[in-house]
């Protein structure tokens, strides 16, 4: 299996509306969608639709949760592996965004059974970890539990991209040092680092920090800017996003570190510099299309070139 994620899974209730409302205002909304979400299930969808073989390990709510159900569906219909576990007590993870006519969103995510995945589960389901070629992990899911995943992950050999999102304000030094890769975007790395992330000079100076804590090579995604880079070398770059007219950027995170993931595990040889400039794409194109999961491109609606 080429890549495993252990992660979030959330059902996205997206409202499309001119400008986000103020306390106490109602609005009207042009269109509402719901989809299947969350960070961690982004991913490795993301990953899935560029045609990695993909695990996905997380919890939902009830197994007859029609909340539930779509995330199955989801999960089946682009053909990946599941190692999911339900919650009897906890629903499935939701979210109510609301996303503006300039793609600006404001969003209220319940974290639900996500919150209920425990360090045994994750235990008991280790053969998958173990084959992997790439591990992704992101917060969202109890940090314990995170930990005996990425543990696992360096034992075996495994390459680790771990997304420090949604956003945290200090992290135990051994989630840095089993990442080998730590991404954030500039938000993120501003709480963990204190550093205001608003230049290339600022994102080198907190990329230095989250490297002095232990982590190898750090990525600041940076939106429609693309992300900034700092390799184990020590050397950064600022790697651009193609401009494109956003629509819907929920996700689009999510969109890049599936890309990369996908990239590390099938093209291991390639530039870390042309991986994060390729998932960088992927992202772009995933903008343009309305919801998450749904405005993720598949390997035939990218250029070729993308996969040379
Ligand atoms: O990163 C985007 C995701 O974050 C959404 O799908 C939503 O579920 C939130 O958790
Ligand atoms: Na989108």
């Amino acid at each position: 299996m080429a890549v495993v994620v252990v992660g979030s899974l959330i059902t996205d209730i997206i409202s499309y509306v001119e400008r986000l409302p103020q306390p106490g205002e109602t609005i009207r909304g042009k269109s509402l969608f719901i989809g299947c979400g969350g960070k961690g299930a982004n991913q490795c969808v993301a990953a899935a639709k560029l045609g990695a073989e993909c695990t996905m390990i997380g919890k939902l709510g009830p197994v007859n949760d029609p909340l539930s159900r779509i995330h199955i569906e989801a999960l089946t219909k682009n053909g990946v592996q599941r190692r999911l576990f339900h919650s009897s007590q906890d629903q499935t993870g939701s979210a109510i965004i609301m996303v503006d006519k300039d793609a600006a969103n404001a969003m209220t995510s319940v974290l639900g059974a996500n919150a209920d995945l425990k360090p045994d589960e994750i235990d008991s389901v280790a053969e998958s970890i173990q084959g992997a070629d790439v591990l992704v992990a992101a917060l969202g899911i109890p940090l314990k539990s995170t930990i005996v995943a990425l543990k696992k992950g360096r034992k075996h050999g495994i390459k680790i991209i771990f997304n420090a999102a949604p956003a945290a304000s200090n992290l135990p030094s051994e989630v840095y040092q089993l990442s080998s890769v730590f991404c954030v975007n500039e938000s993120e790395a501003e709480m963990l680092t204190g550093e205001k992330v608003d230049s290339i000079e600022s994102a080198d100076r907190s990329a230095q920090i989250l490297q002095e804590r232990g982590c190898k090579v750090v990525l600041i995604t940076l939106g429609s800017r693309g992300a900034y880079l700092k390799d184990e070398a020590n050397n950064g770059i600022l790697i651009a996003a193609p401009p494109v007219k956003a629509v819907d950027t929920t996700g689009a995170g999510d969109s890049f570190i599936g890309a990369l993931a996908y990239y590390m595990a099938y093209y291991p040889k390639l530039p870390l510099q042309t991986m994060v400039e390729r998932s960088c794409q992927v992202a772009a194109f995933s903008v343009q299309k309305p919801g998450t999961q749904i405005s993720f491109p598949t390997k035939e609606e990218l250029p070729e070139e993308l996969f040379l």
